[in-house]
């Protein structure tokens, strides 16, 4: 499986301050030259971590693929097609929520999603859905015309950190459905939202039906807790040191 990383986390702790540190462009390079497979990140319509300044340095300076998560409204498209990332990802978007919560309803919004998503394809941008791994949103984004999908692990990881791991065999039971449903219409299926460390073991159980996870928060603090140590070292060397 690959792994695309997802940097929007080093970007919420720049926003805590709204500074110029943790840089997320700098992020996305160290990701890279650590052999991550992709960049993901997503601008949301409050800009509360990623900055439209920071996808496009992302843009210009990472060279393994890049893939936007957006909301499929009209100014994100916009700005999709101007930037030009290797991969859109829809994701529904609330203002008041945490983080995506569920996946994108293709089954309702279906002309709505074919007439967003035709431009992008036409600019040569691969166009992937963040969706429930349910049957019916799976063909329903055949149908508007999607390359891939991703598939909604929040609920599987929820369930295996609340250790009620019978639940969560059932859940992962339920992505492989979905992905092979996918797989079976042609359409490619990645994975992400909520994996750790510990819970992305049963994932990858599911490594020939899905290609790719993104994964982003756990990394980030991960990321935050083993380099404390020598951050810590590295203020008091220059406290003390002179
Ligand atoms: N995939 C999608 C579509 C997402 O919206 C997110 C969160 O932005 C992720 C993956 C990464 O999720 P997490 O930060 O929980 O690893």
């Amino acid at each position: 499986m690959r792994l695309g990383v997802n940097i929007d986390h080093v970007a919420t702790v720049r926003q805590a301050r709204r500074t110029f540190e943790p840089s997320p462009v700098f992020a996305a390079l160290i990701a890279q030259q650590a052999g991550a497979d992709q960049i993901t990140l997503h601008l949301r319509e409050d800009r509360r971590h990623i900055q439209d300044r920071d996808l496009e340095l992302i843009r210009e300076l990472v060279s393994i693929p890049v893939n936007l998560e957006m909301a499929p409204t009209e100014e994100m498209r916009t700005i999709a097609l101007r930037v030009k990332p290797d991969r859109v990802t829809l994701v529904p978007e609330r203002r008041e929520e945490i983080t995506t919560e569920g996946g994108l309803d293709v089954v309702s919004s279906k002309e709505v999603l074919k007439t967003f998503i035709e431009p992008l394809k036409g600019a040569g941008i691969e166009v992937s859905l963040f969706i429930d791994p349910e049957e019916d949103q799976v063909r329903a984004s055949r149908e508007v015309g999607a390359d891939a999908v991703e598939l909604h692990t929040g609920t599987y990881a929820n369930l295996w950190n609340e250790h009620r791991f019978k639940e969560a065999e059932e859940e992962l039971k339920r992505l492989e459905r979905a992905g092979r449903v996918a797989r079976d219409l042609g359409i490619r299926v990645y994975a992400g939202h909520g994996l750790t460390y510990q819970n992305v073991k049963g994932i990858l159980r599911l490594k020939g039906i899905i290609e790719e996870l993104n994964i982003g928060h756990s990394i980030v603090a991960n990321a935050v807790i083993f380099g404390f140590e020598r951050a810590v070292r590295e203020m008091i060397a220059l406290i003390k040191g002179g």
